[in-house]
Formats: C-alpha cells, sequence, structure tokens
C-alpha cells in the first residue's frame, strides 16, 4: 500500500518513513529539502535496507503538485509534514509561514479530495496555549495563538475539518504533538537545527558536545514545583509509531467522524531542571546552565491527556525520558563524529 509522506527527509517525517518501512508499507517521499538533505534518504535506506522513492517537489508550487499527483494515482494515504515550524522566525515572517504551511495544506486537499484517501496533519499542543486543566484533554479549548506558526496550526486544523465536512470520502486526523526529543536508536537519523537551537533538548545536547558556552534555562519563577516550566517530552519513534496507528485506523475506516484529533504525547510532564537532571544521568555529562528571566510567549505547563490515543489508537508512549535524552546524546555525538 503507497504511503505519501511529504516532508518525509525531516526530522520527524524520517523517523515516521522508517516505521511505515518496517510496517511492510511502500513509501514515497516529497520534500523540498529547504531545512534537511538528500543524504537522509540514505540513512533511511541503511536503517531499513528498503530505498524509499524520492521526488524533490515543493508543495508550494501548485503546478509541480498537481503534476505530481496525475502521475501518482495509487496513493492510499498522506502524511503531510512539509511545513515551517520555528515560532520566532514566523513572528518576524509571517506571511512566509502563511505560504508554507497553508497554501500549501490548500493545494494538497485540493489534489485529493476527488479520491478516496486518508490524510494525517501535524498539528501541535500549542493549539491549547496555556489550558486550564491538566493534563489536557483534546477537548480543552483552543486558545488564541501566540505566534503565526501556532496559528498556523489552528487554521491548518480548521481547513481539514470544513473540508471533510463535504468530502465524505476524505478520512483525516489531526496529531497534536507534546514535545518531540530524541533520536533513532542506529544514530543514522535525528534532528539536526539549522544554526543556534531554539528548542531546548538539542540546545543541551549542543551545550554538552561543546558547541554552545552553556544553556539558559528561561525562568525558575513559575508557580511549579522547581520554577521551571513543564512540559512533556516524548521520543521521536514512539510520535512515529502514533502516526502508524492513526494511519491504520483511516485506513481501515474505523473512524467514528472523518475528522479526529488525538494528543500524542507521554502524559508525564517534566520541568527543564528535571530535564537537565535526567540528561546528566542518563549520559553521565554535567551541564553548563544558568537561569535567566522567562522567554516571551512561553506557557507554564503543558502536558497531556493521553487516553484518547491510548483507547481509540491503541497507542501509547514505550520510552522514558531518560532513554529519549539518552538517544538524542547518541545522535549528537554521531553527527559530530565524536
Ligand atoms: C515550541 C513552541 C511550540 C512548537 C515547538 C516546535 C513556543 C512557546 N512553543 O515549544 O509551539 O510546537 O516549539 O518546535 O515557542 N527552554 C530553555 N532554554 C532553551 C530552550 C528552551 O529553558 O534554550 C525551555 C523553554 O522555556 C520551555 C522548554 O524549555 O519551557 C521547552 O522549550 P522548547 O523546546 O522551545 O519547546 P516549547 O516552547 O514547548
Amino acid at each position: 500500500m503507497k504511503i505519501l509522506v511529504t516532508g518525509g527527509l525531516g526530522y520527524i517525517g524520517s523517523h515516521v518513513v522508517v516505521e511505515l518501512q518496517e510496517q511492510g508499507y511502500e513509501v514515497l517521499i516529497i520534500d523540498n529539502l529547504s531545512n534537511t538533505s538528500l543524504n537522509v534518504l540514505d540513512k533511511i535506506t541503511a536503517i531499513t535496507t528498503i530505498p524509499p522513492v524520492f521526488e524533490k517537489v515543493d508543495v508550494r508550487d501548485k503546478e509541480s503538485l498537481a503534476t505530481f499527483f496525475t502521475k501518482h494515482t495509487d496513493i492510499k494515504g498522506i502524511i503531510h509534514f512539509a511545513a515551517s515550524k520555528a515560532v520566532g522566525e514566523s513572528v518576524e515572517n509571517p506571511l512566509l509561514y502563511y505560504e508554507n504551511n497553508i497554501n500549501a495544506l490548500v493545494y494538497m486537499l485540493q489534489n485529493i479530495q476527488d479520491q478516496e484517501t486518508s490524510f494525517i496533519f501535524s498539528s501541535s499542543c500549542t493549539v491549547y496555549g496555556q489550558a486550564d486543566e491538566l493534563p489536557v484533554t483534546e477537548n480543552a479549548p483552543i486558545q488564541p495563538a501566540e505566534s503565526p506558526y501556532g496559528n498556523t496550526k489552528q487554521i491548518g486544523e480548521e481547513i481539514i475539518r470544513d473540508t471533510c465536512k463535504v468530502t465524505p470520502h476524505l478520512n483525516a486526523i489531526a496529531l497534536r504533538y507534546f514535545n518531540p526529543i530524541g533520536a533513532h536508536k542506529s544514530a543514522k537519523i535525528g534532528e539536526l537545527p539549522l544554526g543556534i537551537p531554539q528548542n531546548l533538548v538539542p540546545y543541551i545536547t549542543q551545550t554538552a558536545i561543546g558547541l554552545r558556552e552553556q544553556l539558559s534555562v528561561y525562568g525558575n519563577d513559575y508557580p511549579t514545583r522547581d520554577g521551571t516550566a513543564v512540559r512533556d517530552y516524548i521520543h521521536v519513534v514512539d510520535l512515529a509509531k502514533a502516526h502508524v496507528a492513526a494511519l491504520s485506523r483511516l485506513i481501515e475506516k474505523k473512524g467514528t467522524e472523518n475528522f479526529e484529533v488525538f494528543n500524542v504525547g507521554t502524559g508525564t510532564g517534566s520541568t527543564v531542571l528535571e530535564v537537565i537532571t535526567a540528561f546528566e544521568k542518563a549520559t553521565g555529562k554535567p551541564l553548563n546552565y544558568k537561569i535567566v528571566g522567562r522567554r516571551a510567549g512561553d506557557v507554564v505547563e503543558a502536558y497531556a491527556q493521553t487516553d484518547k490515543a491510548h483507547q481509540v489508537l491503541g497507542w501509547k508512549s514505550t520510552y522514558s525520558l531518560k532513554e529519549a535524552l539518552a538517544s538524542s546524546w547518541k545522535w549528537e555525538q554521531a553527527v559530530r563524529g565524536k
């Protein structure tokens, strides 16, 4: 069964491709290589021994995308990752984010609305903002977005919901990711941020390897157990498995509605200081860090209620925070040749 993965050479996409291949799916990848390289294709092949079919296509290019879909009429499912994800950059350049994340989504849906297709959208826990009740359930109200990036996830879900209403043969799931970290156990694929990392775990591993001098911990005056902010860190391989579980539900037409949303997290919140301690324990490396002021736009606490994914998709996370951090570290060492 042929599955299209857009952005399949990116961080999460590449892990999903591996998981799909390992579960017997035939994978077709499109990627514009804007934030990754063709090298990842070789790494995927080295892990699974099956070279995925790859075409360099930019999903924002309406004509190329239409040409691609006229050539490939046997795609049964689509997992759509091709999008931008840097919160700060989206504030600086909102139109880039609306073009990359919204135009491209509309073009994708226009191309598939006439055929029976399963569609998975990468959403984010950012849609909840600071939820009133924790753990956050899928029914928690959507809050006004803190950034154009966050807004594209909210609008993206709405676009799919509206399209599904008038397209009964389109079956879609939005997965609301909490904080993906970690890397494949082979250390052949992982997260490779361009420039200075904005996210916590790549900043930690780059500090430990000596690329950054010191980690700044953004705020220790939050109303949490140690004053630092709480997030739900999920191993990217667990996250990848959630996509395959969601895809099976869509393909087997088990959905109760043709658009559903699921949280994908571990259900456990960790503070920034707990992440640092877990990293130090997992790797035996002390981390140089200092406490600085809060970062604008950060929520205090976000961790997932995962019952829906467990009960409906039969999925739950398996890796501990320590295991996930150890895999991030192994990846960082492999990338730097250390
Ligand atoms: C951020 C986005 C989220 C997005 C995700 C994708 C915000 C508010 N949220 O999640 O919408 O889906 O990235 O990449 O930007 N921290 C430090 N020092 C650092 C980096 C981070 O202390 O150098 C802290 C943060 O303040 C936060 C936690 O670590 O408490 C996690 O931060 P990060 O990895 O950037 O993820 P989020 O902010 O949760």
